[in-house]
């Protein structure tokens, strides 16, 4: 093999290898619930996030009466974030990739905690207060 054909071979390979990585970080299951409402707190089940054995980083939670899902993120038993999951540029809703969140409409990137990362949004994802009562999260939606 020349080493023209080589590079090029090697530069197809590493490119297969970086789209069928993202692909499966996109397909990365998104646990998707739908929670109920109580009062103005969607309850969420801490047991959500247990997955044999260990836990999910992040659950998608959604409700028929919200235009948007909430993805909330996991970092210990206490520490979660709520995300709205509509993008601050023109309001897409926005897809998980793991840690991160991202609008299929122009490409914004936001954080797990809901900080902007990559434009052309400006501001943060709205978060919603999580307190944690008897093994379940009460999301406040005030
Ligand atoms: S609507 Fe999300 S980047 Fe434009």
């Amino acid at each position: 093999m020349e080493r023209k054909e080589f590079i090029k071979t090697c530069g197809f390979a590493c490119l297969g290898g970086t789209l069928i990585g993202a692909i499966l970080e996109g397909c990365g299951s998104s646990k998707i619930i739908t929670a109920n409402i109580d009062h103005s707190d969607m309850v969420v089940p801490a047991m959500a996030f247990q997955d044999n054995g260990s836990f999910k980083k992040h659950v998608v939670v959604q409700n028929p009466a919200l235009k948007y899902p909430i993805c909330v993120y996991r970092f210990s038993e206490t520490q979660y974030t709520a995300l709205l999951m509509r993008c601050t540029h023109q309001g897409a809703e926005l897809q998980v990739f793991g840690d991160r969140l991202e609008c299929p409409a122009h490409g914004s990137q936001f954080s797990n905690t809901g900080l902007v990362k990559n434009g052309p949004a400006d501001a943060n994802l709205r978060t919603f207060p999580v307190t944690i009562k008897n093994d379940q999260l009460l999301i406040s939606l005030k």
